[in-house]
């Protein structure tokens, strides 16, 4: 079973999708490759090796290349994310209301900091310095598809341990499906 859920990155897909950017030169072809690079990283969550490579070849460029731009923008991600994906607002409202005190608590019960991963693959966290937008409820995260407002850190852990039940129990993937963009 090859799916975006788990991490796997399904390398027909990547295929299918660079195989869509056209070019009619070498300059046309650099330019395409963040694009590129994007589209693998929202379907996915991440940048593989193998996917790299893919872009690389297609678009007549290096891999390291390709992980110089990986590593130079700070939304790209190169290690795959756990079953659960939360984003942490770290914007203005959120802040004042004590983002920081998640953000802490985070790294104090799970060990992980902006951008980890779990030890057990379960949840991965990005903090997120711009406003998500429900300010009226900061501080909040958003866990897989759902907002969770008014945080403290022990209901913040309740709602990733309702999550990570929730997903056990149904076996279902907790992401949306992140569509991918037409080219
Ligand atoms: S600052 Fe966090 S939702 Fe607006």
């Amino acid at each position: 079973m090859s799916h975006a859920v788990h991490g796997e990155i399904d390398l027909e897909v990547v295929r299918e999708l660079v195989s869509h950017l056209t070019f009619s030169d070498h300059q046309e072809a650099q330019e395409l490759i963040l694009a590129a690079l994007q589209e693998i990283n929202e379907h996915f969550g991440w940048v593989s090796p193998e996917a790299a490579e893919i872009v690389a070849d297609h678009l007549g460029t290096t891999v390291n290349r390709i992980y110089g731009l990986l590593t130079f923008y700070a939304d790209f991600r190169t290690e795959p994310r756990g079953k659960h994906f939360m984003l942490l607002c770290h914007g203005m409202s959120c802040y004042v209301l004590g983002s920081q005190n998640l953000v802490q608590d985070l790294q104090d019960r799970y060990g992980i900091a902006d951008g980890q991963t779990t030890a057990d693959g379960e949840l991965t966290v990005q903090v997120v310095n711009g406003c998500l937008g429900v300010c009226d409820r900061a501080p909040i995260v958003k866990l897989d598809d759902d907002f969770h407002g008014n945080l403290t850190p022990d209901s913040l852990n309740d709602a990733i341990q309702r999550a990570i039940a929730a997903r056990r129990a149904n076996g279902s993937p907790p992401h949306g499906n992140s569509s991918v963009r037409a080219g």
